[in-house]
Parts: C-alpha cells; sequence; structure tokens
C-alpha cells in the first residue's frame, strides 16, 4: 500500500469532518500526489473562450473557502469548483452532519453552506491570482454562490457574492439545488431563478463591465418536468450560459445500505448516478444541446464519466467516490475516458458530448 493509499485509510477511520479539515490542511502543506504528465490531447475541450486541459473537475463543497486550489489542480484535475460562498460568515448547521454510507459508496450531509463569507474568499482568490494561478495554463477556477440563511433577499445575497468574486472566477454558478437551506430550491422557480439571474448579471457587468465570467446555474435532481422545462427555456433564453447536473438529492433509494440512511440531508455518490444522468439527459434534450452541462452525481470510474459524457456532459465533475478512492481515481478516469473515446473512434471530446442522443 502506498503512502496516500494509507493514508486514505487511516482518514476513512476518522469522522468525516475531521477527516476532510485533515486532508485540506495536508493539501496546503503539500502531502498530496502532484499529476505530471500532461493531459491526453483527446481530452481537451474549449468552452466559454476558456481552454480545460481535461473535462474532470472537483465539485463544490470540498475547498468552500477557496484555500487549496493550487494543490487540488495538481491532483490532475483540469478545473476546482469553491464554495458555496455566501456574502457573510456562517456556522452552518450543528454537527454531527456529515455521514459516510460506505456499503453505498455514498454520503448524506447537511452542512448548510458553513464558511468565512465573500470577503475572506476573495482575499485567497485574489492572492491565488496574483501569484501567477489558474488562467495560465495552471487549470481553471469556478466559484459557487449562495446565500445566508438569514437573508431575506435572495438576488441581493448572489449579486453580492458574484460582485465580489466574478473577477477572479473562471466560471460563476448560481446555486439555488442544495437541500439544507431551508426555502433554497423553491429559487429554481421560473420567476424567482430570472431574478436572481439578472441580479447576479448586473452585479457581474457592474464588477467587469467589458468582459465577465460565464454564468452557470447549478440544479437539483429531484425537479419535476414542468421545473426542467422552465429551466431549459431560462437557459435557451441566453441568460445563463451553462447547467450544472445535479446537485446532492434529497430521495433516498430503498436499497441503501448504510446505517446513516435515515439522516436527514443530500444523499451523493453512488445512488445518485442514475437520477442525476437521466436529468442530465432530460435537459440535454430540452436544450437541444445548444446549452454546455457539466455533468455531476455518483462519477466512480471511468465508465460513468463517459455514461455522463454520452448523455450530454460537456465537463464532469466529481466529490464522493473521492472519498472513497483518493486521489489515483482521477488519473484512472482520465485515462480510461481517452480509451472509450478512442475505442469508439472519436477524435475529440467534443464529438462525444450527447452521443446517446443521436
Ligand atoms: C460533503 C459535501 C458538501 C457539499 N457541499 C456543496 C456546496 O457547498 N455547494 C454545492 O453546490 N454542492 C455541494 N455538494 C454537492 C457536490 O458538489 C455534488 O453536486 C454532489 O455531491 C454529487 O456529486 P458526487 O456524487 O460525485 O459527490 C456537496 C457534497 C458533499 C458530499
Amino acid at each position: 500500500m502506498d503512502g496516500f493509499r494509507l493514508a486514505g485509510a487511516l482518514l476513512r477511520c476518522l469522522n468525516p469532518e475531521t477527516a476532510h479539515r485533515l486532508t485540506l490542511w495536508g493539501l496546503g502543506r503539500g502531502w498530496a500526489p502532484v499529476v505530471q504528465a500532461a493531459d491526453d490531447s483527446l481530452l481537451h475541450t474549449r468552452l466559454w473562450g476558456r481552454d480545460f486541459s481535461n473535462p474532470l473537475g472537483l465539485a463544490a463543497g470540498f475547498d468552500k473557502d477557496a484555500r487549496a486550489m493550487g494543490p487540488l489542480l495538481a491532483l490532475g484535475f483540469g478545473f476546482v469548483e469553491v464554495g458555496t460562498i455566501t456574502p457573510r460568515p456562517q456556522a452552518g448547521n450543528p454537527r454531527p452532519r456529515v455521514f459516510r454510507l460506505a456499503e453505498d459508496a455514498a454520503v448524506i450531509n447537511r452542512i448548510g453552506f458553513a464558511g468565512g463569507g465573500m470577503d475572506m474568499a476573495a482575499a485567497r482568490l485574489r492572492a491565488w491570482r496574483d501569484a501567477g494561478g489558474p488562467g495560465l495554463g495552471g487549470g481553471l477556477v469556478g466559484v459557487n454562490l449562495g446565500k445566508n440563511r438569514d437573508s431575506p433577499d435572495a438576488p441581493a445575497d448572489y449579486a453580492a457574492v458574484a460582485g465580489a468574486l466574478a473577477p477572479y472566477a473562471d466560471y460563476l454558478v448560481i446555486n439555488v439545488s442544495s437541500p439544507n437551506t431551508p426555502g433554497l430550491r423553491a429559487l429554481q422557480d421560473r420567476r424567482a431563478l430570472e431574478r436572481i439571474v439578472e441580479a447576479v448579471a448586473g452585479a457581474v457587468s457592474k464588477a467587469l463591465p467589458r468582459r465577465g465570467p460565464p454564468l452557470l446555474v447549478k440544479i437539483a435532481p429531484d425537479l419535476t418536468a414542468a421545473d426542467q422545462a422552465d429551466i431549459a427555456a431560462v437557459a435557451l433564453s441566453g441568460a445563463v450560459q451553462g447547467l450544472i447536473i445535479s446537485n446532492t438529492t434529497v430521495a433516498r433509494p430503498a436499497d441503501l445500505r448504510g446505517r446513516h440512511r435515515v439522516q436527514a440531508g443530500g444523499l451523493s455518490g453512488r445512488p445518485l448516478f442514475a437520477s442525476s444522468t437521466a436529468v442530465l439527459s432530460d435537459m440535454y434534450r430540452l436544450t437541444r444541446g445548444k446549452v454546455p452541462l457539466i455533468g455531476v452525481g455518483g462519477i466512480a470510474s471511468a465508465t460513468d464519466a463517459y455514461a455522463k459524457v454520452r448523455a450530454g456532459a460537456s465537463l464532469l465533475q466529481l466529490y464522493t467516490a473521492l472519498v472513497y478512492q483518493g486521489p489515483a481515481l482521477i488519473p484512472a478516469i482520465k485515462d480510461g475516458l481517452a480509451q472509450a473515446l478512442r475505442r469508439d473512434g472519436f477524435a475529440t471530446l467534443t464529438d462525444a458530448v450527447g452521443a446517446d442522443h443521436r
């Protein structure tokens, strides 16, 4: 067993939040593998005027406060999404609030946007950019925006974080799909969403009058067909430039085995794969392949990653599988995905996006 595998096995003996804190601490000290190999050119993709050397990203929630972008990108990710970041610092829900369901290769969390707030994140992102961070071929950083739990004015909150962080973001995400902030998912309703998008777009063009980063919306896997159609209409109107599909689910599949399956919160990992991929496929169809989609939910192998691409994902993200398989999973997925594309005769990743619909 190599050192990182051993570290992973030890970390899984600790409670999940302690393990996570230690992991971030270790990453900050350089205790992490650095992937030296250049990405296979088949995996390169260009979206929103930005070059992704590979399509695999780290999903939001791992680096909530923008503490470890450099070391995380060095693990081999093509991009890292930091956040969710709220205007003011907040503590989140009482602990324990993160639970491993090892038998199901899943996690349930109800953290509820704990973090240091936008000023702290802005200072870290600014320092990172000033040090020559992403955007210089070293990988890209997206910023996931949220609202404070006690804020009555959602559009104002999203706009405040967007205005503060747009200068440092390769893309921005309006997160209206976490299950752990009361009322948040209701913001996926068409009128509510349009108000937020308008406020965020206004704040971004004020902060960066010439050229702001693209704006994405992250959606839940638990939407009705009517909600899906509304969100597709907003995306097709050109108000947002992409969708992230999906966040965690409030559903509890009947075959979950982990003893924590009764805990409240959002379920991620293997049990989320089928439903999040089905919604990805629906949204690809509803947006007629015209809107770039980021596929996330239960990716734990190259086969899973390839299935998301064929269902309509231009980019991919993961989080939970990293908890169980460690950072060796990242090069394994990239290698396997490139192999699958070659085997099926695709000259580029982009050619394979949505292949199952043709
Ligand atoms: C512990 C934990 C915290 C998360 N926090 C956030 C968050 O702050 N914002 C967000 O948009 N998604 C958050 N997510 C959801 C992930 O970004 C992702 O959408 C979801 O876990 C599905 O991917 P996975 O099955 O690969 O984990 C979190 C997930 C986990 C497991």
